[in-house]
């Protein structure tokens, strides 16, 4: 392992973009990747290209969050405008024109009426947003006892103190003591005896929803301010929900004066086939989160859709005084918002979601190919997503996956996103019918022989 020099009496590293030691990288196991790097060089519609040049086919949009593909045109020339024109401009106090077209242009495409944006840089602070906002308002109609939040197992709402507390991703919580007081959860949807091998929302486990009445019925309506749900668990294993399950939710959460939340930073801008998971399933939230997609990756940008009635519940009091004591330096970053524009004109222009909504079958046509694999023991598939789950080495747990994944770069020209023995795909909306094909046909059956 490459050691920091001692210079001047202070230890410090030789700066070089050789030297991957300095970089403590996080979701990442340092030592295996520093022994192994992959690293990406650049990156051009469906491809990215490792530093030799050679064709990575992206089977994970990134990080679920470049839907438009890589370094597209019209996105690429806003920001390059945006950067020369205006660096920054603060959204605290005063405004600049891009923020707002973003935010209309939010509002028009979301269901119901989630008419307002406010911003932020992730989905970790979209969700840590939406959450005080919950709360604030629930304070500001005169509900100040309701301050408990619901999240559900398995669920992942970022990384921040907010998010981890709601969240149900036991290794995200364990290391970092007693998180937010009053949280609860709901219990997990998935079951694979009942379940296995779905396509779209698995028949079984509407009655999941009816644990939220166990838990009034425990914490009492009046203590409980909002409860927080992936409306597609996407992290811990592409998790559709039940059929009707989120349609009970919503009417749970009516009954007893509750805030819906539906986080959709992965489901958000086509990614179920719609602009958000809400219009899919027929359900408005309360609130609504978006990241990763709404600039197509390409710069840091996150928010809350919020509903009419949220946003008049703070517009109140002298005009002069700061309605909500929230929000970032960079929260709605002329960059970001530009990026956000000509993203959402891609979107429209090219008929993303809509494409993405065609190709359902075609995609789950080509994922169910792989059903009957031995090392193959679920397979599920919503819109343009697909979690395979691999038969876990005995005694390994998570090193089938990692292995895959590895191999998938190294020998295939594949990348891919694990969670632990899960393979979890997600192209960019882009993607064509060829490409599905050699994903599912060629490429993920040389991988598993190679992890057999
Ligand atoms: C549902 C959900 N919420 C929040 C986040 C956190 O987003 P970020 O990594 O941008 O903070 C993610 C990231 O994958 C996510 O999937």
């Amino acid at each position: 392992m490459n050691k920091p020099q001692s210079h001047a009496g202070a230890t410090k590293w030789e700066p070089s973009p050789n030297n991957l030691e300095p970089f403590w990288m996080g979701f990442t196991p340092n030592r295996a990747f520093k022994q192994r790097p992959r690293m990406i060089a650049r990156a051009k519609d469906m491809h990215y290209y490792d530093m030799g040049g050679r064709a990575v086919l992206d089977g994970s949009a990134g990080l679920w969050c470049c839907n438009a593909g890589h370094c597209r045109g019209p996105i690429v020339e806003a920001i390059q405008k945006s950067a020369a024109e205006l660096d920054f401009s603060p959204t605290f106090q005063y405004g600049h024109p891009k923020v707002f077209e973003l935010a209309s242009r939010l509002a028009t495409m979301a269901p119901g009426d989630l008419n307002y944006a406010f911003f932020c840089n992730s989905g970790s602070e979209a969700a840590d947003s939406a959450l005080k906002i919950a709360l604030a308002y629930q304070r500001s109609i005169g509900q100040a006892s309701r301050t408990r939040l619901i999240g559900r197992e398995r669920g992942y709402h970022g990384v921040n103190f907010g998010g981890i507390s709601v969240g149900g991703m036991v290794a995200n919580r364990k290391m970092f003591g007693a998180m937010i007081a009053g949280v609860d959860h709901l219990p997990h949807t998935y079951n694979r005896k009942e379940q296995a091998f779905s396509r779209g929302e698995p028949d079984w486990g509407v009655h999941l929803a009816d644990e939220l009445e166990r838990l009034v019925a425990l914490h009492d309506a009046s203590t409980i301010a909002a409860v927080i749900v992936e409306p597609m668990a996407g992290s811990t294993g592409v998790l559709a929900p039940p059929k009707g399950y989120l349609k009970r939710l919503r009417e749970i959460c009516d009954k007893h004066g509750i805030l819906l939340i539906f986080d959709e930073v992965i489901t958000g801008f086509g990614r179920l086939g719609h602009a958000f998971a809400a219009e899919r399933f027929g359900v408005i939230p309360d609130l609504l989160t978006f990241a990763k997609g709404v600039t197509s990756g390409t710069v840091p940008m996150g928010g809350v859709m919020c509903r009419q009635k949220i946003y008049d519940a703070f517009m109140t009091g002298p005009d002069h005084v700061i309605e909500l004591f929230h929000g970032y330096t960079y929260t709605g970053h002329p960059i970001a918002a530009a990026a956000g524009v000509a993203t959402m004109d891609v979107y429209r222009d090219e008929k993303l979601f809509e494409r993405a909504r065609k190709l359902e079958n075609v995609w789950a046509d080509a994922a169910f190919t792989l059903k009957g694999h031995p090392l193959v023991e679920d397979i599920r598939t919503i819109g343009l997503v697909a979690g395979i789950d691999l038969k876990p080495i005995e005694g390994k747990p998570a090193l089938r996956g990692y292995k895959a994944m590895e191999n998938a770069f190294h020998d295939h020209g594949f990348m891919l996103r694990i969670a632990a023995d899960t393979i979890e795909l997600s192209p960019p909306l882009i993607v064509s019918e060829n490409q599905i094909d050699e994903i599912f046909s060629d490429k993920l059956p040389k991988i598993l022989a190679s992890v057999a």
